[in-house]
């Protein structure tokens, strides 16, 4: 077989918002049968949060719609550059903080927004909701279901 196409989330903290992409996405490449085809990881520009589970709230939130978020948080490392076929980050901050980890640029062809994949939502990142209240876990649920519907077909589509 293949090897397996590869996608990394990125987010700041790697405890909120690409873990709840990544948990999506596992619950719907494993609907769709594809778990050995797809290999999905997230990781977060910074290193804060090293080791610990993804947030209570977020993990709360995301329990309510079905996901369960059971990974632990790391820090990019510039060998992902070398390993993902696409990474995704959350917001255009994540998208600068993440070229010091490629200083050359060479891969930046791999590095897109999430939310190119969720057309079906207004927002054009997924805003932080670490400072905030339960809407915004919700808001992160409700971008990360679209855009990971849409990622998926995308991925289809590439798999020979
Ligand atoms: P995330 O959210 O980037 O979606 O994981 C955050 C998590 C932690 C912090 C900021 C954002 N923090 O400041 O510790």
């Amino acid at each position: 077989m293949a090897r397996p196409f590869s996608v990394l989330f990125v987010c700041l903290g790697n405890i909120c918002r690409s873990p709840t992409a990544e948990g999506v996405m596992k619950h719907l490449v494993t609907q769709a049968g594809l778990s050995a085809q797809i290999h999905i990881d997230s990781a977060g520009t910074a290193g804060w949060h090293e080791g610990k589970r993804s947030d209570d709230r977020m993990r709360r939130h995301a329990a309510g719609r079905g996901y369960a978020l059971d990974s632990f948080a790391r820090q990019v490392r510039d060998h992902d550059f070398a390993t993902f076929d696409l990474i995704l980050v959350m917001d255009r901050q994540n998208l600068r903080d993440i070229r010091a980890f490629n200083p050359a640029g060479e891969q930046m062809h791999r590095v897109r927004l999430f939310c190119e994949f969720a057309p079906d939502r207004e927002e054009t990142e997924v805003p932080d909701p670490y400072y905030g209240g339960a809407e915004g876990f919700e808001q992160v649920l409700d971008i990360v279901e679209n855009g990971c519907k849409h990622l998926l077909r995308h991925i289809q589509s590439q798999l020979s």
